[in-house]
């Protein structure tokens, strides 16, 4: 089982005695509640490097106020158990008076990238999840931090703070891990009822389909309306569906160079995002 560790000062100890025993460290940051596609993370994380830190904290200042922050699963018994059968070294569990101690008062906010997208309609939260990674890599200080593609413009905009920053881990993105039918693995997932199960893989199958037909240079306009009524038809509310640039996010009318489909929709009370290579 990994070491489970609450204190910056253990963590601080721990991870220093690795590196001067010449090993090298990844980090693998998490909400908890892992799955299969967390349990990636870890994989390609120990291919990596010799050592690997998950951590697990709900971070607060990145869910808006009518968000599910409260609600969101929490079961670290579960994920650590999860973790002790995916070579996970140790556990880096901070409480949120660890993280944001009295006084707390700097936040990291990445101009361009996040005015795009999930953006406008999450304010505040990727300037949240960019405070809190930066944290954690300078408790960690790993060589290597490893994030899902599933989560596109937060990777991006990770790859962004640490270029702008100076820090020094390596970024490494890993694709998304889909369940057979198509729908990418997410802890929200839990939220659907089993009658929008059956329904959430035509997210992925539009947005897949979208890729296809826009490959070849077309425009991209219509492709993407008719995905758009095709969710709708199928019940989803569709927040965005844009083919954008793969690197800075801007949409494109056609596509001339790396470029992602990518797409947010409600399934009921649920919040679903997706995204595919072009
Ligand atoms: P969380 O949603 O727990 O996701 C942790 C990591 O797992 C992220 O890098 C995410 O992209 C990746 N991930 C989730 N589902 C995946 C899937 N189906 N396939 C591959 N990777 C997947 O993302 C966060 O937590 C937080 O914002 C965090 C970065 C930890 C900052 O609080």
């Amino acid at each position: 089982t990994p070491l489970h560790v609450s204190d910056l000062l253990t963590l601080r100890e721990t991870v220093t005695a690795w590196r001067a025993a010449g090993e090298t460290v990844a980090l693998v940051p998490t909400m908890g509640a892992l799955h299969e596609g967390h349990l990636t993370l870890v994989a390609e994380a120990k291919r990596a490097a010799s050592r690997v830190v998950v951590s697990i904290f709900v971070n607060p200042t990145q869910f808006g106020p009518t968000e599910d922050f409260s609600q969101y699963p929490r079961d670290v018994a579960t994920d650590l158990a999860a973790l002790s059968g995916a070579g996970a070294d140790a556990a880096w569990t901070p409480d949120v008076a660890t993280m944001y101690p009295a006084g707390f008062a700097t936040r990291i906010d990445v101009a361009g990238l996040t005015e795009g997208l999930c953006g406008p309609l999450r304010p505040g939260h990727f300037s949240g999840v960019a405070t809190v990674v930066t944290k954690l890599l300078n408790q960690v200080r790993p060589n290597l931090a490893l994030f899902g593609e599933k989560d596109f413009q937060q990777l991006q905009v990770i790859r962004r703070v640490v270029a702008d920053l100076d820090m020094e881990p390596e970024i490494r993105g890993v694709p998304t891990i889909r369940e057979a039918d198509g729908l990418a693995l997410s802890s929200r997932n839990r939220y659907l009822s089993a009658e929008e199960r059956s329904r959430a893989p035509q997210l992925h199958a539009v947005i897949a389909g979208i890729a296809g037909q826009v490959r070849t240079g077309g425009p991209v306009a219509e492709p993407v309306a008719k995905g758009v009524s095709n969710l709708e038809a199928a019940g989803f509310s569709v927040q965005y569906l844009s083919v954008c640039d793969a690197t800075s996010l801007v949409p494109v009318e056609r596509v001339a160079g790396p470029a992602r489909v990518l797409v947010a929709a409600y399934l009921g009370r649920t919040r679903l995002i997706d995204n595919v290579p072009v």
